[in-house]
Parts: C-alpha cells; sequence; structure tokens
C-alpha cells in the first residue's frame, strides 16, 4: 500500500530530505536528469549514517560519515556486493511522493563500477 510522505515541494532538485513516518527513518532523494524521487532507509547500512545529509552526484549519495557511496538506482554501494541499500517502491501523483514501505525493493544482479 502507498503512503503519503512529502510534497514535492519540500525536497530540491539534487537534495535529500529526512523523513520520519511511523516508525520508518526514511530519506527521500529528489534526483536529476531525468527528474526523479528515491526512498530509502535514513540510516545508512555501513554504521547508521544519516544519508539524507549526504552529498548527491548523479544517481549516487555519498554517507556524510565515512564517505561510501551508494546507487540509489541498485543500492549497492561502491566496491562491495554485501553491503545493501533498502530502497522502497515510491512514485509522485498530483504533487506528493507515496512510498510502499511494506516491503524493500528487490536487490538487483551486482552492477560493476568503475568509480
Ligand atoms: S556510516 Fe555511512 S559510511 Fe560509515
Amino acid at each position: 500500500m502507498f503512503e503519503k510522505l512529502i510534497n514535492t515541494s519540500v525536497c530540491l532538485p539534487g537534495c535529500g530530505m529526512f523523513v520520519r513516518h511511523g516508525e520508518n527513518e526514511l530519506a527521500v532523494f529528489h534526483l536529476t536528469d531525468p527528474d526523479r524521487f528515491v526512498v530509502s532507509e535514513n540510516a545508512c547500512p555501513h554504521a547508521s549514517g544519516n544519508l539524507s545529509a549526504g552529498e548527491i552526484i548523479g544517481h549516487c549519495v555519498t554517507c556524510p560519515v565515512h564517505q561510501w557511496k551508494f546507487d540509489l538506482e541498485t543500492g549497492y554501494c561502491a566496491g562491495t556486493d554485501d553491503v545493501i541499500l533498502k530502497r522502497y517502491e515510491c512514485r509522485v501523483e498530483n504533487g506528493v511522493v507515496l512510498a510502499d514501505l511494506s516491503k524493500p525493493l528487490p536487490v538487483p544482479p551486482p552492477p560493476k563500477y568503475d568509480f
């Protein structure tokens, strides 16, 4: 079931935003080129850093604590296949970001990175 998280206007392009929704602590990322939103757990899977405060470059976010990079399109952490960021299916309707928090998105096959 999709639940309302935030209005799109409060999360600027290229930025992340912390969102508490019930028991869930989430990060909503507003990616560009193309314009889209990604919803993930906020706690970095390494040591619980605040991912919503991380720098976004392209479709990757860098955790502000130890600078691990996560691909928001897959959930993978650069340099390892063992650390996966939980992401949730989301969509935008009438200027609102909605997410299905009932289960994380499936993890795709490991990608190849060159960064
Ligand atoms: S807590 Fe995020 S990289 Fe260590």
